[in-house]
């Protein structure tokens, strides 16, 4: 196994499948299949989960609304998503807590690092709801955050594409892919992996990222198994 303890961050849209907004339950079901191969191996798996499929702070701005205000609702939609995912987890046998960064402790636990910690270590899945818990925050920086937190040794970042390319591959069919990177390098080329707060949380913390396409099945197992897939930003 290369990695032990894990961050995978889901995009909100990844669960809406082949849908145009919210929760595609066949789509859950298939990443609690992916999830539940790596558990078994005994991989410490933390999750982060965007909203997008729902609702984005940042759309919300163009068409009027505050941005804070914004943004707090998306971070509500992170916590669907979390809640939805929770239930197909359950379902398909991984033991999970949820650990929200704003306390709603009818639904979620509220997000204490050391609690988060020893979830893992008894063999727990958990999934961070809520984003940071602060506006201006993406869920790719409360990705890069809490993968600092809890000591990951790398965050894995399940897109609908197959890594990181030249250019952006749904656009120019002459689009290469990046087996490696560096970090460096995705700076002076102006690469799209991450937003710049949480790629540069990452790059201050000599955490990796793997980035690869969560839709074509067992790719997860065979990234902690140490199979080049995807690309590694190191
Ligand atoms: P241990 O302390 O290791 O035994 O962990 P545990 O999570 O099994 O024990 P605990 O008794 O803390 O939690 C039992 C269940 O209640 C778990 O499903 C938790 O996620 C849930 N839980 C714990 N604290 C809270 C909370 O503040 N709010 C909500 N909604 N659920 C909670």
């Amino acid at each position: 196994m290369k990695y032990k303890r894990v961050l995978l961050k889901l995009s909100g849209e990844s669960l809406m499948g082949d849908k145009k907004f919210g929760i595609d339950n066949a789509r859950l079901t298939k990443y609690a299949e992916q999830i539940k191969e790596i558990t078994d191996l005994g991989v410490e798996l933390g999750i982060v989960i965007g909203g997008g499929n729902i609702f984005r702070g940042v759309q919300a701005e163009e068409g009027g609304m505050d941005r804070t205000h914004g943004d707090y609702m998306g971070m509500l939609a992170t916590m669907i998503n979390a809640m939805a995912l929770q239930s197909a987890l359950e379902t398909a046998g991984i033991d999970s807590r949820l650990l929200s960064a704003i306390e709603m402790k009818e639904i979620a636990e509220p997000y204490v690092r050391r609690r988060a910690v020893r979830h893992l270590e008894k063999g727990r899945v958990v999934i961070f709801g809520a984003g940071t818990g602060n506006p201006y925050f993406t869920t790719d920086s409360a990705a890069s955050l809490r993968a600092i937190e809890i000591n990951a040794d790398v965050i894995i970042k399940g897109t609908r594409v197959d890594g990181v390319y030249t250019k952006d591959p749904e656009q120019d069919p002459n689009a290469e892919k990046y087996d490696t990177i560096s970090f460096d390098d995705v700076y002076a080329n102006g690469l799209n992996v991450m937003d710049m707060t949480a790629f540069t949380l990452c790059k201050e913390n000599d955490l990796p990222i793997v980035v690869f396409n969560i839709n074509t099945e067992g790719n997860l197992k065979r990234i902690i198994m140490g199979e080049s897939v995807g690309t590694i930003v190191a």
